[in-house]
């Protein structure tokens, strides 16, 4: 690692590194990656062990507070969350202003940014008391809001919290319930779904993270912040690629087609990439997709469903597995190649899928935000750029163009 800054003040020479691809932008002890051996920890605590034995609520007081909770705090923890799951009841109205076919993070950009306008008491961002509710109201309030999202586009009422049930049997219910019937949750479902939320809490520097450090940077809200790490997530490089996923999974159909799909995959002339393969940072197997793979089997088994493109996936996954092109990239299923398969068995439609990773991804955003403006050292983001337009010349009127 190099630090530029003290070549930056002697010389004025910096470095030009489009993507950031070799450009640490802060220093965090949230959550490390080693791209090339598959390994993800969060705090110190691997993604495999945490998602096996921990639950999305621990998950979110580890990367908030930085220790796991005894269980005395992650009690209080829980039952701070759940006091904070209802939405002023005027944000319905923002619902209703969309259209009915509004994609689900269209309306969540937009009503997440508004939160700013409903909760002035914690919006100022010097204060760590209304930096730590709005962390509360963020991780609280973001099923519910992606809950009326879905419930607003299928045209059925909302439904408020039950804050009797966990955080992600909450969401269940206000996403597939309806008033007038008693919602069960599965809790094989619950579970399944709770790991996908520990899955995609935090992933260090990428595109979404980073775009909500330097959106705080300048000082904005921490609502305002998490609506742009929102804005990021969306695109099908990002957020967008599990539905992606699902989609080429759905076009591709049956195992005979696979092959084809590889070939286009590998000709420069297509701009046909395989979703929910390839990383920025993994050059190895993705280790969320492992656990992804194995959650497919408990979902589809307990739901009594047989999807068959749960079979082209795997067959996908070899065929690209033993291809030279691949293996010489180093592209490996990432943890969107197999979510989809498990949030269609649930029931959501695809257009939800980047609704729930924003959903999870907020813990990790909020996290990164308290760590960033926590720390008096921080400056605000601002990059440098290669000038390549015209040198300075002289203005031309309109009469002599
Ligand atoms: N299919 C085919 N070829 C690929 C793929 C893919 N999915 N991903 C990368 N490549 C190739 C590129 O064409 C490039 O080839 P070249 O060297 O001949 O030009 C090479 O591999 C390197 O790819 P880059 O795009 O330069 O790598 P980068 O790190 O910028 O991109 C990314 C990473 C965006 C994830 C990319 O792999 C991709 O587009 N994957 C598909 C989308 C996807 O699954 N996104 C989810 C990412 S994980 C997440 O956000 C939770």
């Amino acid at each position: 690692v190099i630090d530029i800054r003290k070549l930056y003040a002697q010389t004025g020479a910096f470095t030009f590194d489009p993507g950031f691809t070799s450009t640490a932008a802060c220093e965090s002890a949230l959550t490390y990656i080693d791209g090339d051996e598959g390994v993800l920890l969060h705090r110190g605590y691997s993604i495999e062990e945490l998602s096996e034995q921990s639950s999305f609520m621990e998950v979110a007081y580890l990367l908030t507070e930085g220790e796991l909770p005894s269980r005395e705090q992650l009690e209080k923890f829980t039952y701070t969350i759940t006091r904070h799951t209802m939405v002023h009841e005027q944000l319905a109205q923002f619902f209703r202003g969309f259209r009915r076919d509004a994609h689900p993070m269209a309306i969540m950009c937009g009503v997440v940014g508004a939160l700013s306008a409903f909760y002035h008491d914690s919006t100022d961002i010097n204060d760590p008391k209304q930096r730590e509710i709005a962390s509360h109201r963020l991780i609280a309030k973001m099923p519910t809001i992606a809950a009326m999202a879905y419930k607003y586009s299928v045209g059925q009422p909302f439904m408020y919290p039950d804050n009797s049930l966990s955080y992600t049997g909450n969401f269940l219910r206000m996403t597939f319930g309806v008033p007038a019937e008693p919602y069960v949750v599965n809790p094989v479902v619950e579970r399944a779904l709770d790991r996908i939320f520990i899955l995609h809490a935090d992933h260090e520097q990428n595109a979404s993270t980073s775009t909500v450090r330097l959106a705080g940077s300048s000082g904005a809200n921490p609502f305002a912040c998490i609506a742009a790490g929102i804005a990021c997530l969306w695109g099908p490089a990002h957020g967008g690629a599990n539905e992606a996923a699902l989609n080429m999974l759905r076009e591709i159909g049956t195992p005979d087609r696979i092959a084809h799909y590889i070939e286009r995959a590998k000709d420069k002339n297509d701009p046909f990439r395989l979703m929910g393969f390839g990383h920025r940072v993994y050059k190895n197997y993705d280790p969320r997709a492992t656990v992804m793979q194995k959650t497919v089997r408990e979902v589809l088994t307990a739901l009594n469903v047989n999807d068959p493109i749960f079979e082209v996936a795997l067959q996908l996954e070899e065929m690209a597995l033993s291809d030279s092109y691949f293996i010489e990239k180093k592209l490996f299923p990432n943890v969107d190649f197999y979510s989809g398969i498990i949030l269609s068995a649930i029931g959501f439609p695809t257009s939800m899928f980047t609704a729930l990773f924003a959903l999870a991804r907020t813990v990790g955003w909020i996290a990164q935000w308290i760590e960033m403006i926590s720390d008096p050292e921080q400056k605000i983001g601002r990059p440098r750029q290669l000038y390549t337009g015209p040198a300075m010349r002289p203005y031309v009127p309109l009469s002599a163009r």
